[in-house]
């Protein structure tokens, strides 16, 4: 087949159109993920989680109220908003105490030095539920999944005093 100049021309007409429409393409898919929160999609990148994320059940933190009322609220209060000698466990000082670091650090610090009158006598489970009423009452979303007792699976779960837009 002869190529004239006018079939390279058609020719070269045509892969512009095409690769505009290719280009177009692409760019509604960047102009969609552009458009979500970021972080919704750095959530789904990288698949972390927050506290905002529903990450415990009200159940489990009707489980721990009782608990921390038997073994935190001589010191840290009844409602949590702290004693005499203890800070508050809830409302804007605790939480931008630990924003930024994980539910794991949190539940560490709970399980190896609270009650400080009995460092370490609670179970992994009932720091769990404590753990629980105390993001209830620091009136993060509970989910419909509870709220493990695993350090390491803890670590994945930041803490976020803000709420992601
Ligand atoms: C359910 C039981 C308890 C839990 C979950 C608990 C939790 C905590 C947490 C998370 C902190 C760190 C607060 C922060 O840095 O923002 C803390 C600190 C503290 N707690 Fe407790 N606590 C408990 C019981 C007690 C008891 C019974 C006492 C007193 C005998 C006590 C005295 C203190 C004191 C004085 C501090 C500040 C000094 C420190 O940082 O170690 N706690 N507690």
């Amino acid at each position: 087949m002869m190529i004239t100049c006018r079939t390279t021309h058609l020719l070269m007409i045509a892969v512009a159109l095409f690769g505009g429409a290719l280009i177009e393409s692409e760019l509604s898919i960047v102009r969609a993920a552009a458009g979500r929160p970021v972080q919704d999609t750095q959530k789904k990148a990288d698949g972390s989680m927050s506290e905002w994320d529903g990450v415990y059940t009200d159940e489990q933190a009707k489980r721990g109220a009782p608990l921390y009322s038997q073994f935190g609220a001589s010191c840290h209060g009844p409602d949590l908003t702290g004693g005499e000698m203890a800070p508050a466990l809830a409302g804007a000082d605790f939480s931008s105490n630990w924003n930024g670091l994980t539910l794991g650090d949190l539940f560490e610090r709970m399980r190896t030095s609270m009650p400080q009158n009995d460092p370490g006598g609670l179970s992994r489970q009932q720091n769990a539920d404590i753990l629980a009423y105390m993001l209830s009452s620091n009136k993060f979303p509970a989910g419909t999944t509870e709220l493990g007792r695993d350090t390491e699976a803890l670590k994945q779960i930041r803490f976020q005093s803000l709420k992601p837009q």
